[in-house]
């Protein structure tokens, strides 16, 4: 008896198998790289777009790339607790470490230019788990989505374009009131006196269960001195590391956490609009910075501070940035990464401070 035919049909079938396995691949790998959807903003569009008209800095944060790291505590008073159950919210003082920046691609950029500052933290509870958080000193985001994002660094990229701009803000009048708060709100003379805000909302679930739509920020204990136009011109272009330096060197400096819990209906998605003043607060604890390290090769350098990376009690909601961030913060981490022989490994190397 000849068989052949089955011999035949049974070596066919493994590689139909294998080439439906590697069409799948394919394919997946396509729809990721939004190479199926040419309009589909993808991290690495985001991150594409964040870079200055002559290319990235190679080695460096893509966005927020002038910083300063530190060290220190959490310090928990325990009032958080009701509203959840994350390790570093039950009283007790928790390890912390972040990094003071400005919030901007180029890492040679002068202090006194760059409005936006912002804070990358995290902090450690005793079981290992984190809580991670990038949050800047501006009271609202400048757009709704991310990808009213992109559409705003494209625009912004389009110099040549006078009316790219003008019809960004048409199609984005939330813009409007972060144009404003740019050009209006004086920068106050140091990182010390900053308030940084999560801006985008999480949810916080405790012991029993119970779930709260919350945002958080960062305030200072020191009072903020108001710098004017001729005081920044006083200032020098790393004015903001020395102060800092100085100010953990003569004494701990601190910040208190307020969470804001959102009231039924409050807008949880857009971190452009800002919830009403008179919305519940918990002071959850005090931020204590106690070391400055070194930007170049201190504990900073190799940490994503992914606004994801949360502990149990803690999610994200229905914001789309969180998401949008934390993947967009993994493109730039794998590129700065991979360039390490280009960063200034030391002082005397670059600006790393
Ligand atoms: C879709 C919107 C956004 C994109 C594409 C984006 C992109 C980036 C990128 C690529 C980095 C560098 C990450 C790294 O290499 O480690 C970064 C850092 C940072 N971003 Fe964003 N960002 C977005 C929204 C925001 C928002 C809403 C905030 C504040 C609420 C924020 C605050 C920060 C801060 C503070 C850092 C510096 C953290 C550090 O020191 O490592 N970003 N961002």
């Amino acid at each position: 008896m000849d068989d052949r035919p089955a011999t035949r049909s049974s070596a066919a079938g493994p590689i139909v198998l294998i080439a439906a396995i590697a069409l799948v691949a394919i394919v997946a790998f396509a729809f990721t790289a939004g190479w199926l959807a040419p309009q589909r903003v993808t991290p690495a569009k985001l991150v594409n777009a964040l870079a200055p008209p002559g290319g990235p800095a190679l080695g460096y944060r893509r966005n927020h790339a002038k910083g300063i790291c530190f060290t220190g505590t959490f310090e928990s008073t325990g009032a958080a607790a009701a509203l959840s159950k994350a390790p570093m919210f039950a009283a007790g003082s928790y390890a912390a470490m972040g990094r003071f920046n400005l919030g901007t691609a180029d890492p040679k950029a002068a202090d006194p230019t760059v409005r936006v500052r912002g804070v990358g933290l995290r902090v450690v509870a005793p079981d290992g788990s984190e809580w991670r958080t990038a949050m800047i000193d501006a009271p609202f985001f400048a757009v709704s989505t991310p990808q009213a994002f992109y559409g705003l660094l494209q625009a912004l990229g389009r110099k040549d374009d006078p009316n790219a701009m003008k019809s960004f803000i048409a199609a984005n009048p939330e813009f409007g009131a972060f144009a404003k708060w740019i050009s209006t709100t004086p920068m106050t003379a140091s990182f010390a006196e900053e308030r940084f805000n999560s801006l985008d909302s999480f949810l916080f679930t405790n012991a029993s269960g119970n779930t709260s739509t919350v945002r958080w920020s960062f305030v200072p204990v020191a009072k903020p001195e108001l710098l004017s136009a001729d005081d920044l011109k006083q200032r020098g272009p790393d004015f903001l590391a020395t102060d800092i330096a100085q100010r953990v060197a003569a004494a701990p400096q601190r910040w208190n956490l307020v969470v804001t819990v959102a009231n039924p209906g409050d807008p949880s998605a857009d971190p452009s609009k800002p919830w009403p003043d008179d919305r519940r607060t918990v002071t959850a604890g005090t931020l204590v910075v106690t070391g400055i390290q070194q930007e170049a090769d201190g504990p900073c350098r190799d940490v994503n501070f992914d606004p994801t990376v949360l502990p149990a009690g803690m999610h994200v909601s229905d914001d789309p940035f969180p998401a949008a961030r934390s993947a967009a913060y993994a493109v730039s981490f794998d590129r700065r990464t991979a360039e390490d022989k280009y960063y200034p490994h030391t002082q005397a190397g670059g600006n790393g401070q």
